[in-house]
């Protein structure tokens, strides 16, 4: 059997950055409150007229210049996404358009924040059975449109970015050695949006009860999410027979800080295991991940043959990892 391994990442920010010291002078909120509750600092937010297919679109071309490969070359397209710049066709149709991907084929994965590992583990079983030679995994959104400027608990939260990576089929121990995915939609309710989708299509009324708008509850979200990530990260450190010393680099889904440190300690993880950058981007939801692996990568902090684990959850709920050999 084939393995899916990387050989390109790529990421990319809309220019402009909202800081907390903004966001104070539109709802009634501090500097303090963010970063003691989140560790968010700052967030970048899409300009008037750029789209969730150009963020994707930028975040490829990046990740396919790294690799060395062209987009002719690639033969799958997977976006994660909850932002796609319309309901349907796919963003990630738009994306094959925008970067010339002529032979590809393309589609989205919805899984909220775990929208990038759903759709890494979609590429990696078209390659594992032969059917895919190169694919593009993305994940991008624009959340600054989704949330809701007029609500405190959760406007604070969130950013927009693209990242992206280029997998190829390859022999050998270097590549994606697992993934786990996990839904449970008991708790659809805590995380969602309501409209305006089929079941609660456009009306004025909707507008006025602000159904467009990302709903959370934060406490609870935040108590599964640590439960989830904890037991998910684990269940790939046992399917490999690994210890959790033997992980060179864990990536969780950039949610918040205070999430991530809680996950890290229950995990044991040495600080230094950990990468955290929600400061800088937010919670960017199926962009994260793919985000902050750009990141490290481009700074050189992962060698040939290291353990990344990347460990999600988001909205459904939805949880899952992959554990890679670099
Ligand atoms: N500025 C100032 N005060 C605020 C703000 C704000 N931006 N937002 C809420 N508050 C107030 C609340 O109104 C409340 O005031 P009250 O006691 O007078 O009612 C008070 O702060 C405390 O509110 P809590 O909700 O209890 O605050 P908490 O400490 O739980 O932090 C937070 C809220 C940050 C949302 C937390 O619950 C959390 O991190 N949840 C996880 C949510 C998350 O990360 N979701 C992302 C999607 S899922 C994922 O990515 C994993």
């Amino acid at each position: 059997m084939k393995r899916a391994r990387i050989v390109g990442t790529g990421a990319y920010v809309p220019e402009a950055v909202l800081t907390n010291r903004d966001l104070e002078q539109r709802i009634e909120t501090t500097d303090e409150w963010i970063v003691s509750r989140t560790g968010i600092r700052e967030r970048h937010i899409a300009a008037e007229g750029e789209h969730t297919s150009d963020l994707a679109a930028r975040a490829a071309r990046a990740a396919l210049e790294m690799a060395g490969v062209g987009a002719e070359d690639i033969d799958l397209i997977v976006v994660g996404t909850i932002t796609g710049d319309f309901p349907w066709p796919a963003t990630a149709c738009l994306v094959q358009e925008k970067i010339g991907a002529k032979r590809a084929f393309a589609f989205d994965v919805s899984a909220a924040c775990s929208g990038f590992v759903y759709a890494l583990d979609a590429a990696v079983k078209q390659i594992q059975c032969g059917a895919v030679r190169k694919a593009l995994v993305i994940g991008a959104e624009i959340l600054s449109r989704i949330v809701d400027w007029e609500d405190r608990n959760t406007c604070v939260l969130f950013g927009d970015g693209a990242g992206a990576v280029v997998l190829s089929a390859e022999e050998g121990e270097h590549g994606v050695l697992s993934t786990h995915l996990h839904s449970d939609g008991s708790y659809w309710e805590l995380l969602y949006q309501a409209g305006f989708g089929a079941r609660n299509p456009a009306t004025a009324q909707g507008l006025d009860a602000r159904l467009p708008y990302l709903k959370m509850q934060g406490n609870e979200v935040f108590k599964v999410a640590v439960r989830m990530l904890t037991e998910v990260a684990q269940e790939a450190l046992a399917h490999n027979g690994l210890q959790v010393e033997d992980i060179d680099l864990f990536i969780p889904h950039q949610a918040n800080r205070r999430i991530l440190e809680a996950v890290a300690k229950r995990l044991h993880l040495r600080d230094e295991q950990v990468f955290i950058n929600v400061d800088f981007y937010g919670n960017t939801s199926g962009a994260s991940i793919p985000i902050a692996l750009d990141e490290v990568n481009r700074a050189g902090r992962i060698k040939a043959g290291d353990l990344v684990l990347f460990d999600a959850f988001g909205g459904g709920f939805t949880w899952a990892s992959a554990l890679v050999r670099w």
